[in-house]
């Protein structure tokens, strides 16, 4: 009697586990690819040697330049330099006419967030790595996943059961910028990161 009765407790654990971990992350987000690979290993290792600031820089005027325009590609990828399927469509889809690349931003924050880069990188010398994890020296882009009801990118949204992974690619959320503020002694109202 007492077996049964643990074995079913165990059944039915078993069955809230997979639910929670699996069947339900799985409803909750939708999955797309980005529009073309883009390998950050060819770019700034030894192929191509490119810093991140010449395609991600904070300027002049404070403004964080972001992804680089399709105008930074053309410079050197006008025509094609390789014989990867990915530089064919970057050059024959988007370069050839013209046509600015749709790139998902996994860290993109709700519209009612206010985040500077200057602040974080040139003020506060935070390393990308910190809050990108390692997406600088990735050879290929994991799918993007939204959160199908309220529309964010998994990395900010996620965990909404269980954080599983410790992995720093989801360290996007409230609790993760809140966190770092009370450490290193950053005064937060609520009005300083929403607009
Ligand atoms: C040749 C230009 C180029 C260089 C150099 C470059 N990047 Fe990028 N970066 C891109 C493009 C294009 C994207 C959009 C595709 C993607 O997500 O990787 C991007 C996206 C990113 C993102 C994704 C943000 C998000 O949440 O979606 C991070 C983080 C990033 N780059 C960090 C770096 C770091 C760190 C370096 C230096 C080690 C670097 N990049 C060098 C072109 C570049
Ligand atoms: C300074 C020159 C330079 C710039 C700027 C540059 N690339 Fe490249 N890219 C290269 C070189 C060199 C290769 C290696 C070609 C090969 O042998 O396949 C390459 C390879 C590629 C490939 C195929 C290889 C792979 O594994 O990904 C893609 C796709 C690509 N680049 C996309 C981009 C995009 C998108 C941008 C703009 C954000 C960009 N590149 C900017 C020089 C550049
Ligand atoms: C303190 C955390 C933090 C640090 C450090 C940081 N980022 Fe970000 N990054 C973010 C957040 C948050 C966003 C989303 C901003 C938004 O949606 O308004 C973002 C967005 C981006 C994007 C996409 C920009 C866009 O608007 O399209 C790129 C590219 C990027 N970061 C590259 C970098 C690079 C390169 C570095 C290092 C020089 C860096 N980040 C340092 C938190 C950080
Ligand atoms: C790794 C640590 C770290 C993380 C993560 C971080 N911040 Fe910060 N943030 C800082 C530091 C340090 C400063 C103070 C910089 C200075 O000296 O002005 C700061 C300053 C700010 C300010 C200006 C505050 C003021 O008093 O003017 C805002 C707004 C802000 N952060 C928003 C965010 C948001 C939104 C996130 C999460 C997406 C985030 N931060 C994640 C370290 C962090
Ligand atoms: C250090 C920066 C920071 C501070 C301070 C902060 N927030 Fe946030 N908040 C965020 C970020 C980043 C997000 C988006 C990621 C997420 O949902 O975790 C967010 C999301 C939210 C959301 C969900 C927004 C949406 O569009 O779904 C609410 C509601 C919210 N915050 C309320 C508050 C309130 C109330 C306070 C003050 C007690 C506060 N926040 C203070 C950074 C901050």
């Amino acid at each position: 009697m007492k077996f049964h009765a643990s074995l079913s407790f165990l059944s039915g654990f078993a069955v809230m586990i997979i639910v929670g971990w699996i069947v339900f992350p799985w409803l909750l987000y939708s999955t797309k690819e980005q529009p073309i690979q883009f390998s950050h290993k060819v770019h700034t290792g030894e192929t191509v040697g490119l810093s991140c600031e010449e395609c991600h820089a904070v300027g002049e005027d404070g403004r964080f330049t972001g992804i680089p325009p399709l105008e930074k590609c053309a410079g050197c990828h006008s025509a094609q330099l390789g014989t990867t399927a990915d530089e064919k469509k970057l050059v024959e889809d988007y370069v050839v006419p013209n046509r600015e690349i749709p790139w998902l931003v996994y860290a993109r924050q709700p519209e009612n967030v206010y985040f500077s880069h200057a602040q974080h990188v040139k003020i506060a010398k935070i390393e990308c790595e910190r809050c990108h994890g390692t997406h600088g020296s990735s050879d290929r882009l994991r799918p993007y996943q939204e959160n199908r009801i309220s529309g964010y990118s998994r990395d900010i949204s996620g965990a909404l059961t269980v954080r599983v992974s410790s992995d720093s690619q989801e360290e996007m959320k409230m609790d993760d910028c809140a966190k770092c503020h009370s450490e290193r002694g950053v005064y937060d109202s609520c009005l300083k990161c929403h607009k």
